[in-house]
Formats: structure tokens, sequence, C-alpha cells
């Protein structure tokens, strides 16, 4: 069966970039057509400046999240990352098959360098290193595919380079994934600036559609998304990104063709309106079902805790394969005691491969 995997990170409220561009697709058909996991990556979270407490409450969220969206505990694995090892360990190693040029190449860390540098702060090193923590989050589960917004397409092609090179060096040890985007809506902009993305660690919250936004908030937002000079309703993401987002988002909300869609308009009122109304009941279950697991707390918690213990065990024989084809040396397990163990074996051979 096909592995999947995927991750959010808990550094802001999950918005509708993340709803449309890559939960839905998990829900509605990766977990049913695959051998799934979904990962709270909180380890990613720590790569810039962050709030302990918030860091806490935002995983949380994005656990409860996850399940109010209808991912199945019965049909898919849903963990949070710091709760298995196999990640961080298998890290090291990969950072060891990396190359610093390679690290210093990838978009999303020029650009939220650039951003920390502008503010006059510091960049840690782990957003430097990021992408290879990705790859072991990758690589760990023998990934066949990762569903995700193509933002992260220049990640995951790195995370298939560290496994190939891994695998011409060490003896072939790692599957080879590829990222999967979903068909419309890969990447859904900020309604207030068309031309970049709509991401839940940006500060500029009039632009972004929150998961838990109040139907008033939404449509209050969307009434407000900047749209391009002219009237006339076309579809164009070159000459007319804040109209084409709008199509997209109407396309992704309620099904359609962006393309064809914009002829039922005659104005960019009546598309905003019906793009809002889209929104709003594109959200409502997902916000009644999270209604419902906030009052249960204690039935989150128990499929975090599955959900780990599921992932170690896929997770840790890969992981320890990688460690002996590097040339760690396995640690020799504890002589076993009573009379058999004394008779003369010790560990047994196998384990000190
Ligand atoms: P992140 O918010 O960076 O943790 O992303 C979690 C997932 O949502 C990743 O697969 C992203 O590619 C996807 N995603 C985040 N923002 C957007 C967006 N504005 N449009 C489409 N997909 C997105
Ligand atoms: N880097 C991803 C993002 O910012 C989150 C992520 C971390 C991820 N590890 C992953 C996504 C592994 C897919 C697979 O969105």
């Amino acid at each position: 069966m096909t592995r999947v995997f995927s991750g959010v990170k808990p550094t802001g409220h999950l918005t509708l970039g993340n709803y449309l561009g890559a939960m839905r697709q998990w829900a509605g058909v990766d977990q049913h057509r695959a051998d799934a996991l979904f990962c709270i990556v909180d380890l990613h979270a720590l790569t810039v400046e962050h709030d302990p407490a918030r860091v806490r409450r935002l995983s949380r969220q994005a656990a409860t999240l996850l399940l109010a969206s209808e991912l199945d505990p019965e049909l898919c694995t849903v963990f949070v990352q710091s709760h298995v090892d196999e990640h961080a360990r298998l890290s090291y190693l990969l950072e060891c098959v990396a190359t610093d040029g390679e690290m210093r190449r990838m978009i999303q860390y020029k650009e939220k360098a650039a951003r920390e540098r502008g503010r006059g702060g510091s960049v840690r090193l782990s957003l430097l290193t990021y992408p290879v923590l990705m790859a072991a989050d990758i690589l760990a589960y023998g990934t066949d595919e990762v569903p995700v917004g193509d933002d992260q397409a220049q990640h995951v092609e790195l995370a298939r380079d560290l496994a190939v090179r891994f695998n011409q060096r060490y003896g072939h040890t790692f599957v080879v994934p590829r990222a999967t985007l979903p068909p419309v809506s890969a990447r859904v902009m900020n309604l207030q600036e068309p031309t970049s993305k709509m991401g839940k660690s940006d500060d500029s919250g009039p632009g972004i559609v929150y998961l838990l936004d109040e139907p008033e908030v939404v449509r209050k937002k969307v009434m407000r998304a900047v749209t391009d000079s002219g009237t006339e309703v076309v579809y164009d993401r070159e000459s007319r990104p804040g109209v084409a987002n709008l199509l997209e988002i109407l396309a992704a909300c309620s099904g359609g063709d962006p393309e064809r869609l914009c002829d039922g308009y005659a104005s960019y009122g009546a598309l905003k309106k019906d793009v809002a109304q889209a929104v709003v009941e594109a959200l409502r279950p997902v916000q009644a079902r999270h209604r419902e697991l906030c009052a249960d707390p204690a039935y989150v918690e128990g499929v975090l805790r599955d959900g780990a213990e599921k992932a170690r065990g896929m997770a840790r024989p890969t992981v320890d394969a990688a460690y002996r084809a590097i040339g760690l040396l396995p640690p020799v397990s504890e002589p076993e005691s009573g009379p058999a163990a004394g008779a003369g074996s010790g560990a047994a051979p196998g384990a000190a491969r």
C-alpha cells in the first residue's frame, strides 16, 4: 500500500490555505487510499523566535483541527513529531549527507532569513537545517508520497536527493518520495496581498482567513479582498492576481474550474459575495466538529498517544537500518541473566551485525 506522510507546523492558527491546499486532500482522499501519517511538526516551530506556551497551545489546536477536518484515527496515524525520537535521530544522519550549499539554496530559508535579518534579529541555525529535519520526517517512514502545497515542493525535492545519495553511498535504505500537489488551490494567496501566500505565520490578519474565524469575520475579509484595476471578471493569474485568487478559492470550495467560473460574474462584488458564502459553508462542518472535540480533550490526547506509539513502531526499523548502514556500531544488548545466558552465547550474534 502507498505510504503517505505530511505535516503541519504549529506556528500560527491554521488558515484556509492550509485547509484547501493540504488538510482537505488528506482527509478526503489520502487517508482512504493510502497508509497515511499526519504529523504536527512541533520541532519545526522552534526554528524562528517562539513562545513556548503558544507552541504548546497551537500544537494541541492543530491536532484538534486535523481531527475536526475529518482525519479518522481508524484510517490514518495522527501524532506529534516531538513524541517520536526517530525524527531527530535520523535528522543528524541526513545532515551528514546534505551539504551547506544545498541548504543555503532553499527559497524558504533565503526569504525567512532575510526577513529575520531585516528586523535586526538573528537567524537560528535550525532554520538552515530545517529541510533536513523535514527530510527525516519523510524518509523515516518509507514514504512514497508527500501531499503538500507547492511552497513545499523544493523541500520534498531535497528529501528525494538525500534519499538517493544515502542509498548510493551506504546501500539501499530509503524509499525515494515524491510530492503530490492538489489539483486547484495548491497556493491560496493572501487576500490583501494576492501575490504572496496566505501564510499562518504572517501577521497581516485582514488578508488571512483562519479556520476558526466566525462567518461574519470571513465575510468581512473576503468582501474587503484586494481586487485588480478593471471591472471585468477574468481569470488571469499574472495580470489579475486578486481576482484569480478569489476564483480559485471559489473553485476549491464549491467545485468547478476557475477559467469557466468567471463567465458567471458581471462584477467583483457578486463574485466576492459567492466566495464568502462558499468559504463559510466549507468551514462550517470543521468548526462544528472542532467545538465538539474541544469538549473532549481526553479523546484528542488518546489519539495522539496511540498515534505516537504506532509511528514509533513504523519509523524505528528504518532509522536503525540507517544507523547501521552509515557505519555506526550497534549498541551491544545486555546479556540476559539466568542460566541460559551464562551457557556461552552471550549477546545474540544477530544483534551485533
Ligand atoms: P504550514 O502552514 O507551512 O505548516 O503548511 C502546512 C501545509 O499546508 C503544507 O502542505 C503547505 O504547503 C500547505 N499550505 C500552507 N499555506 C498554504 C497556502 N496558502 N496555500 C496552499 N497550501 C498551503
Ligand atoms: N515544512 C512543512 C511546512 O512548512 C511542514 C513539514 C514538516 C512537512 N515536515 C514535513 C510537510 C514532512 C510534509 C512532510 O509546511
